[in-house]
């Protein structure tokens, strides 16, 4: 191989190893970025999510996931936001969110609050990532500075959404895996499983547990036998599986550190939540204990989780545009892509402005 072909070789690398790396490690988020140009986004889009959340308090946690299922997926970019267009598969429609997902509309109308104060300046990833942290503090959870200056993407990919969110039904060593690819460690993937404190789950998302867990003929061994005849009631074998259920039976609605306390007596709703308490000799129960013991530590460790999961591949500078619906790729506003938007949107990252 010569010098020249050693050389080439060497930067293709680079390029791959760099090209494949979910997050940025240098994100150039700023929690001051709209300090000139919106002073008041947090302000705004508290006040939508309050009156919201008083008809609605489960919104708070819908919210949170919203966020957690836009950044798994190509960055915290908005991607989960687009709707199907001509040139848009849609996120939406992933097994992981579709029927599931909530907040969608929510979203809207804060851009639409948003844009009457500050036109065309707040994207649509960094109001995801907003909306997060107000929905913790709302819920009585932790408050963070929000490093913001995110630019909403020009693409979807229902593919990766599929691939990257984890399944309720993963064992610990997918979860970790799941996260890894993230950036994210396994203290990460305990604080953040916290975000299961409050919210609600449909029944097809645990009912493998309850009648027939792994073919077995028996339930999970790991759930709680009281709890378990709870969720049955509300769960009947081959009904619908829509019916919903409280994440929390102690606090449904409050961001506090009883889901750590709740995994310690069994009643983990997911067999993901059980696994992180109930995975014999694992690294993790050593951290559910530590949290359920500690709120103040959990509050910690979720706070410096979120700001790691809101930095997983952002688009700044001058990738990715502002979006203005957030529904749609800017010129394709009404969803009629025509070849000119596609054109435009391929060499979007370098014509956007
Ligand atoms: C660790 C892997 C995770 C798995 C397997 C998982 C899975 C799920 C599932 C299956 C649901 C119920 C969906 C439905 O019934 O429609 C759910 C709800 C929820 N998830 Fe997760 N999740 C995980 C991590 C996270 C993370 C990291 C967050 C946020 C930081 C989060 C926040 C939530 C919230 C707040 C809800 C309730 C949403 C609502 O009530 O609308 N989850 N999750
Ligand atoms: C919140 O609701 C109140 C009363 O319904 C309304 O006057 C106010 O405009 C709403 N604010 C926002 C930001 O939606
Ligand atoms: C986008 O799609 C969602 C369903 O995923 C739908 O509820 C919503 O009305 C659509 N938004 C627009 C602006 O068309
Ligand atoms: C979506 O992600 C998959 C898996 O990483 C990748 O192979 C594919 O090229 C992506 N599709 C688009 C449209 O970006
Ligand atoms: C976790 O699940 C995967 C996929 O089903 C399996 O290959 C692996 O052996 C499981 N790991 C453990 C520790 O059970
Ligand atoms: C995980 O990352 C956090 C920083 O986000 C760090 O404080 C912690 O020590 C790491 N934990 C492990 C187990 O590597
Ligand atoms: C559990 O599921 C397996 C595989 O589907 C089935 O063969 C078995 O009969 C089921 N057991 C019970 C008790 O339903
Ligand atoms: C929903 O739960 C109720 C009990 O709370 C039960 O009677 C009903 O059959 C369930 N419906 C479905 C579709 O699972
Ligand atoms: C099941 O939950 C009850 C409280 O409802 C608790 O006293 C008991 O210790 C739990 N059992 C197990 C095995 O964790
Ligand atoms: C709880 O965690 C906080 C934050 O790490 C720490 O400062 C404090 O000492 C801990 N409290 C106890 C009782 O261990």
């Amino acid at each position: 191989m010569g010098p020249l072909r050693m050389e080439v070789t060497l930067l293709c690398c680079v390029v791959v190893v760099l090209g494949a790396l979910p997050f940025s490690s240098d994100a150039q988020l700023d929690p001051s970025f709209y300090r000139n140009t919106c002073p008041s986004v947090h302000s705004i889009v508290r006040e939508v999510i309050r009156n919201v959340s008083k008809s609605d308090p489960r919104m708070l946690a819908s919210l949170i996931r919203l966020h957690f299922h836009d950044c798994f997926v190509q960055g915290c970019d908005a991607s989960i936001l687009l709707n199907n267009t001509d040139t848009i598969v849609s996120e939406q429609e992933a097994l992981p969110n579709i029927n599931s997902i909530r907040g969608l509309d929510v979203v809207n109308q804060i851009k639409t609050a948003v844009e009457n104060a500050c036109p065309g300046v707040v994207s649509c990833a960094d109001i995801l990532t907003l909306a997060a942290e107000i929905s913790s503090v709302l819920a009585q959870g932790p408050d963070w500075k929000v490093p913001l200056g995110r630019k909403d993407s020009l693409t979807a990919n229902r593919t990766l959404a599929n691939q990257n969110l984890p399944a309720p039904f993963f064992n610990l060593t997918l979860l970790k895996a799941a996260f890894a690819v993230q950036g994210l460690n396994t203290t990460d993937l305990v604080a953040l499983s916290g975000a299961h404190t409050f919210g609600r789950a449909q029944c097809s998302t645990f009912v493998n547990r309850l009648y027939n867990f792994s073919n077995t003929g028996n339930p999970d061994p790991t759930l709680n036998t009281t709890y378990l005849q709870t969720l049955r009631a509300v769960c009947p074998n081959g009904g619908g599986g829509t019916n919903l259920t409280n994440f929390d039976p102690t606090t449904p609605d409050k961001f506090d550190k009883n889901y750590y306390s709740n995994l310690q007596v069994h009643k983990g709703l997911l067999q993901s939540d059980q696994e992180l308490f109930s995975t014999i000799g694992a690294d993790t129960i050593d951290i559910v204990n530590r949290f359920s013991s500690n709120q103040t530590l959990f509050f910690e460790s979720f706070k410096a989780a979120m700001i790691k999961m809101g930095n997983i591949g952002v688009l700044t500078g001058s990738q990715g545009e502002i979006r203005k619906q957030c529904n749609f790729v800017n010129g394709n506003s009404a969803g009629l892509a025509t070849l000119a938007t596609k054109e435009s949107s391929e060499d979007g990252l370098v014509s956007s402005i």
